[in-house]
């Protein structure tokens, strides 16, 4: 079993991956960390506590993390790709309430599940950062660290250099890959080929096991037009976050490279990251995914979305 302590900011990819881990049997999803980032943190933090009350699973803490970087005042959010409320769509109905833990409860799930406990982040790395500055004994107990960010000499996202988990705050995510221990970053050279099409989506929308099926086409379709227009003849979008979470029980279905990066933190080129890949350059510890098997992708996602 996969204990799962997530930080995000939910966002149409980032609630595809807590989905998948409340489905997956084999992932136990200890509690979620909301930020800005697609959206404002108030907001990634409404649509976390409603997949979890779909899901009958109120009992799962949501913790508020950060409302903005560490370098800027404003933060820019993105409802043409993950819709206004950040579900596509689909909005949240108004009399939903939901409790907040408070951002200690941190601390006492690293302290409780100690070496078992998984730290994922897909979402901008400034709570994550926080974390390490607040428990820095507590941090070293954690199993290992699993962050969706970063193009290592593929094009950007958020720029032509620049992904946009890394761009967001590069000052907490460049702190993150040079302090995380037992480190996998899954880039947008993998996660980019992680695409989802309106048929594979189709079948889970059908699947009446699944509490969610009545989220997947619309959120999907809200999200398919952002990408058929920014990736023009992509067949379906990609779901950086959820494959970064698929990576945590199923390491196989991505190639790596082990180098250690750096994520750069101003200038025209703020928020890249790269690697010294050069032939005689030293390997690092951090792994780095590069290529996905995406038949393998596909079948994993279908096992736990149609429950087959
Ligand atoms: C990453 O940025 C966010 O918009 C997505 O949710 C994902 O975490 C992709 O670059
Ligand atoms: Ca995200």
């Amino acid at each position: 079993m996969k204990k799962i302590l997530l930080f995000c900011d939910p966002g149409i990819d980032d609630s595809v991956a807590i989905m998948y881990s409340l489905l997956d049997p084999e992932i136990e999803l200890v509690g979620i960390v909301t930020s800005y980032g697609n959206l404002t943190m108030e907001q990634a933090t409404a649509n976390a506590a409603y997949l979890l009350q779909l899901a009958g699973k109120t009992d799962i803490p949501v913790i508020r993390g950060a409302s903005k970087p560490v370098q800027e005042e404003a933060i820019t959010i993105y409802p043409g790709i993950h819709g206004p409320d950040g579900l596509g769509p689909i909005e949240i109905p108004e009399e939903f309430q939901y409790q907040i833990y408070p951002f200690d409860t941190i601390r006492y799930l690293i302290e409780k599940y100690k070496d078992e406990l998984i730290i994922v982040d897909t979402g901008r790395s400034t709570t994550l950062a926080t974390v390490f500055i607040l428990y820095p004994d507590q941090v070293k107990m954690v199993n290992s660290y699993y962050v969706m960010g970063g193009a290592f000499f593929v094009p950007g996202n958020a720029t032509a250099l620049a992904e946009a988990n890394f761009y967001g705050d590069p000052t907490s995510s460049n702190f993150i890959v040079k302090t995380a221990h037992n480190l996998t970053i899954t880039p947008l050279n993998a996660t980019q080929k992680a695409i989802l099409t309106q048929d594979i989506i189709d079948a889970v929308s059908k699947n009446k096991n699944n509490v969610f099926a009545p989220l997947m086409d619309p959120i999907f379709k809200y999200y398919y037009e952002f990408y058929k227009k920014s990736v023009p003849g992509i067949p379906g979008a990609p779901f950086h976050d959820l494959l970064t979470v698929m990576v945590v029980k199923n390491p196989s279905l991505v190639d790596y490279i082990h180098y250690d990066a750096t994520v750069i933190e101003s200038s025209e080129a703020k928020g890249m990251s790269y690697i010294d890949y050069r032939p005689t350059s030293k390997k690092g510890k951090t792994k780095i995914a590069v290529n996905l098997r995406y038949e393998e992708f596909v079948k994993e996602f279908n096992k736990v979305m149609l429950q087959e």
